[in-house]
């Protein structure tokens, strides 16, 4: 179904069809309507996240419902968790449009959207109307220490979990607490302070001569009793396309670099921070392989671009197939599976 719609949506300008996805999406009687075509739940996808049961590791990543107004609706397409944000303290509009650029060649997108944000107060009214039955991870931003804790504190009654962005590169100042470790122990130990909900910090794609910076953080981390880590966020390039003319890029591109990431963390905290891998994520191979790296789930948004809403059911079965034939009995056992080889 979605091959036929989406050559459409690819002629039309990329914010755009962004705006019209969203505008879909927020029918959530439809796709509530719509869900048992996307339904398929197996036990043997059933794991523990953060504390958390989840029916399947598939979650939708930060930055596809910023103002929780379609997380039935992804609940509805099956994923197992659904990630709302990032969710700022004040009302902004982000960077001006164009914002958004395909790289269709790749299977890539180049965003600057500025983390717009309908700000924390009217996201709490709409929080408090979302009924669930699936975990909800609040992603919080902010460009200074007191901005991520009264993000914090008026969200946590509404989440399952909290993810405190540090790594949007389409910001000025959206990555500070990533690039410097002290900075990131002050704002750790103010929201360690505070916590009511198990916490995980979103990461940027760290190069390999950054990994020493990454670990910094990581230790942090597990010394402020944070439940875990999203690895990763997109990665700042060049794009004349765009107003900003330089974004973050997702998609397939990230893969690789993803994959590097989760198993340096994995290894290097013996698995004791739960870790969600996003970028990149399109089959179940890649999916797969980052469990057996070490993840205990995956997120995804740009495969939902150019797979569709159909790509969460496709990733489930295919996933279940996997652990079977590879004889583990449950997806616990398969993560981290890689270094026990
Ligand atoms: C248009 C767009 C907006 C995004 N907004 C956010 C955001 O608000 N907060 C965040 O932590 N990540 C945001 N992300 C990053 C995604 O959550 C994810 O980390 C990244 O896209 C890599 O995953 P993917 O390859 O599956 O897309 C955004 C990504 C895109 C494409």
């Amino acid at each position: 179904m979605y091959s036929l719609i989406r050559p459409l949506l690819f002629r039309l300008d990329p914010d755009l069809s962004h705006d019209l996805a969203q505008w879909f999406f927020r029918r959530q009687t439809l796709w509530q309507t719509l869900s048992p075509i996307y339904a398929h739940e197996d036990p043997i996808l059933e794991t523990n996240l953060l504390g958390l049961t989840v029916q399947n590791p598939i979650g939708l990543a930060a930055g596809f419902d910023k103002n929780a107004q379609i997380a039935k609706s992804m609940m509805a397409l099956g994923f197992g968790f659904v990630t709302v944000g990032s969710v700022m303290r004040n009302a902004r509009k982000g960077n001006p449009k164009p914002r958004i650029a395909r790289r269709s060649a790749e299977q890539a997108l180049v965003n600057s959207m500025g983390l717009p944000s309908q700000g924390v107060k009217k996201i709490q009214d709409t929080l408090r109307t979302l009924n669930h039955d699936r975990p909800v991870i609040i992603s919080i931003g902010g460009h200074s220490i007191e901005d991520y804790r009264v993000v914090m504190d008026n969200v946590s009654e509404f989440a399952d979990a909290i993810e405190v962005n540090i790594s949007c590169p389409n910001v000025e100042h959206g990555t500070e607490f990533a690039e410097d470790p002290h900075l990131f122990q002050e704002l750790a130990q103010e929201l360690a302070s505070r916590k009511s909900k198990p916490i995980l910090v979103k990461i940027p794609p760290y190069s390999i001569d950054e990994e020493e910076k990454m670990l910094e953080i990581i230790s942090t981390c597990l010394r402020s009793r944070f439940e875990g880590i999203s690895a990763t966020n997109t990665l700042k390039v060049n794009e004349p396309k765009i107003s900003m003319k330089q974004g973050g890029l997702s998609g397939k591109p990230l893969l690789r670099e993803t994959n590097r990431i989760v198993r340096r963390i994995h290894q290097e905290t013996d698995g004791k921070l739960a870790i969600i891998a996003t970028g990149g994520v399109f089959d179940e191979w890649n999916a797969f392989d980052l469990i057996c790296d070490g993840a205990n789930a995956v997120s995804l948004y740009t495969a939902m671009i150019y797979r569709g809403p159909g790509v969460v059911r496709k990733l489930k079965t295919g996933i279940a197939r996997l652990i079977r034939e590879r004889k583990f009995h449950s997806l616990s056992e398969a993560r981290g599976s890689r270094f026990r080889q």
